[in-house]
């Protein structure tokens, strides 16, 4: 319902989005009326969608992970598909949490009341997504865009430490706000570049869902991605992998020994992005949805292996 007297009817706004393709017209209407302001805003935002502005830069959000994350005109619109991507970061950072709570503690048989055990129906690592003894597990979002991603994470996590980059003035200010609920320092500039050197060796876990069309292939892209997205968010280069090769070169020095590096790539590029894994030193692992059409590649960094490489 709107929050005043609209001069639009519902079916009004149907109808001119029908007209103007939006599959979901009902349901987009519904938002539209829900997040208008006043009777002008409620017009500009039709118009904006009319004209083919995808619908999270009109309502200023979108739904991530249950959660809703705001998203700037002009930044990457976070896609369900990525959701794979937080659940599996979510499940290694759990494991992650349970063997350094079994390495601090005698052996014995898991405490079905310990929050941070890995049964725990809510399916948290527990406070602070830690064991005892144990800093916060330190997440790191490279690419962030809007921060969805790592925002997400920490939410599904509790407290962790983190930190996202994106190279992106509009997706930094955006990440901002996403982040601040985790407490997190969202930097500017070109991957790991302005990290701060006391991360080195010290990640948990480091997402990347970094541009991975091939340059060929964004010119085919739908309009809303081509014309409402940055081309920095969507070209990875000639086979499309070019800033995941950069990112996994990378990783093996601000991992912790354990720590695992996980992004998403096609079902088609995840043999190539394999081998850049595996030439990294890390041990390489992928996942796959149909539901969500998405494919994950992880790295675990040895948990035995000497001081930082790369
Ligand atoms: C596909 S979008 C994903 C955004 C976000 N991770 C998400 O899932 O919604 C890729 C992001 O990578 C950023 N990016 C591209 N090249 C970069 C680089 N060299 N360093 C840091 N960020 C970069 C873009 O600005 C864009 O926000």
């Amino acid at each position: 319902m709107p929050a005043f007297p609209s001069p639009l009817s519902e079916s009004a706004i149907v109808a001119r989005l029908r007209a103007a393709g939006c599959v979901f017209a009902e349901d987009e209407a519904r938002l539209l009326l829900a997040e208008a302001r006043t009777p002008a805003g409620l017009a500009d935002m039709v118009d904006r969608r009319v004209a083919g502005q995808p619908l999270e830069h009109v309502l200023g959000w979108a739904e991530f992970c249950g959660l809703r994350m705001a998203v700037d005109p002009g930044v990457f619109v976070p896609r369900r598909r990525t959701e794979f991507l937080v659940r599996q970061a979510a499940a290694l950072a759990r494991q992650a949490a349970a063997l350094a709570r079994q390495a601090a503690a005698p052996a014995g048989p898991a405490d079905p009341a310990d929050p941070a055990d890995p049964a725990d129906p809510a399916g948290r690592a527990g406070p602070g997504g830690q064991a005892p003894g144990r800093a916060r597990l330190v997440v790191v979002d490279l690419c962030c865009g809007s921060g969805a991603a790592g925002a997400a994470l920490a939410a599904i996590l509790g407290q962790v430490e983190l930190h996202a980059v994106d190279i992106d003035r509009a997706a930094v200010r955006c990440a901002r706000r996403n982040v601040a609920a985790a407490g997190g320092q969202v930097y500017e500039g070109d991957l790991c570049a302005p990290l701060p050197a006391t991360l080195r060796g010290r990640v948990d876990i480091l997402i990347a869902n970094a541009p991975y069309v091939p340059t060929e292939e964004v010119g085919m892209l739908p309009p809303e991605a081509r014309l409402h997205e940055p081309r920095v968010a969507l070209d990875g280069g000639a086979d499309g992998l070019d800033i995941l090769r950069r990112v996994t070169a990378a990783a093996p020095t601000w991992l912790a020994p354990g720590g695992h590096l996980l992004f998403e790539t096609s079902e088609r590029q995840a043999p190539r992005a394999v081998a850049a894994v595996t030439r990294s030193g890390l041990i390489p692992h992928v996942a796959s949805s149909g539901q969500l059409n998405a494919t994950v590649v992880a790295g675990t960094r040895p948990a035995a292996a000497g001081g930082p490489g790369g």
